[in-house]
């Protein structure tokens, strides 16, 4: 496209986008501080405003249906090493839930739905407003630049999911607490992703490390007969210099709830688009006699690049850990002392 019918394009997108928007056809929505995600993070920016800027408006606009992010959905055990360093937020949202279990101690591992109300009451208890099911929009960002050139957000867009009903938000600040980092993406503000060189900001624990933690106790072999890699292995590997930067993102996962209560229990189901090809590193590790269970066995485990960044559109994700817990209670690889495990 020669220069100036690319510039006429531009135009004409740029003003059909102000149209849009000045048109109001869909409702704007003007406030102080937006904050995309009720992850724990995103409540604690909420609460921290609240806490220290008087008036301000602040909303959490989250795009699933609950609050409280990996700390109410999905893990039991959360991840809590240093509780003496658990301040502010987290350390009133344990208070409350001792409330709930009528126990004098701080609570960090509550259960989910009893971590999810402490969130509530925090953030009720501030008059905090959160927006669920309320998703990015991801081609409808204004950035705006600043003398400086540098860019900044100056309005979003979002669609209510499961209907039509879309809205603009604009705000003075922008928080991104999304664990995606969708905010900073959709909106084609600079971000930074990927691991960082240990010499990019002198932090001694950055970059490529050669730490054997969470290394297959066995040795695997990850080539297919045809001389491909199984599924879910990637070719880059440990294979930088210690220290250096690398593409390698941290792997997601479900991590499902289970029960060993009989009256409770779900059986597993055979998923429908069940292969046991899927799990053939699993499978290899456990002939090669491995038998830790796969949250140990499955630490490299990397999805296609597309998923890498959908963690909220968890079909795939759903399907495999289903499809593994079916490989795990099926398949002739799996050791019985697993497979019988309650
Ligand atoms: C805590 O105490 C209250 C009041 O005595 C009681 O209603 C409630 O069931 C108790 N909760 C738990 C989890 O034991
Ligand atoms: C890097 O960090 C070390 C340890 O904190 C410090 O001694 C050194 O001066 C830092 N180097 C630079 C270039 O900032
Ligand atoms: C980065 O890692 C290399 C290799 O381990 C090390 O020699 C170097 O001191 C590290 N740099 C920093 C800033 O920690």
């Amino acid at each position: 496209m020669g220069a100036r019918r690319f510039a006429a394009a531009a135009v004409a997108a740029v003003l059909l986008y102000l149209f849009q928007w000045l048109a109001n056809k869909d409702q704007t929505t003007s406030l102080d501080v937006v904050i995309y995600g009720a992850t724990p993070s995103g409540i604690a920016a909420a609460l921290a405003v609240m806490d220290t800027w008087a008036d301000a408006r602040v909303a959490i606009l989250e795009p699933a249906n609950s609050i409280g992010g990996m700390a109410t959905q999905g893990i039991g055990l959360r991840d809590f090493k240093y509780v003496e360093l658990m301040r502010s937020t987290m350390r009133e949202w344990s208070i409350l839930n001792a409330q709930f279990y009528n126990v004098t101690y701080p609570v960090w591992q509550p259960d989910n739905f009893v971590g999810e109300a402490s969130f509530k009451t925090l953030l009720g208890s501030r008059g905090i407003h959160v927006y669920l099911n309320t998703r990015l929009e991801q081609k409808f960002s204004a950035i705006r630049k600043t003398p400086h050139n540098r860019r900044l957000i100056a309005a979003i867009k979002t669609y209510c999911q499961g209907s039509s009903q879309s809205r603009w938000w604009t705000a003075k600040y922008f928080v991104d607490a999304s664990y995606e980092g969708d905010l900073l993406r959709f909106s084609g503000a600079s971000y930074t992703l990927e691991r960082e060189a240990n010499s990019t900001y002198n932090e001694s624990r950055a970059g490529v490390t050669m730490s054997s933690l969470g290394d297959f106790d066995v040795d695997v072999d990850p080539i297919g007969v045809n001389g491909e890699l199984l599924p879910f292995v990637n070719g880059f590997g440990p294979s930088g210099d210690p220290g250096s930067s690398d593409k390698g993102l941290m792997g997601y996962s479900m991590r499902v709830c289970v029960t060993t209560n009989l009256q409770k229990r779900v059986p597993f189901s055979r998923p429908p688009e069940y292969s046991a090809r899927t799990y053939e590193l699993l499978a290899r590790y456990y002939r090669a006699g491995g038998n830790a269970t796969p949250y140990l066995a499955y630490p490299y485990v990397s999805y296609p690049e597309r998923d890498k960044f959908d963690v909220c559109d968890n079909g795939q994700h759903k399907e495999y850990v289903a499809g593994m817990f079916w490989f795990l209670q099926t398949d002739p690889s799996v050791p019985k002392k697993i497979q019988h495990r309650n």
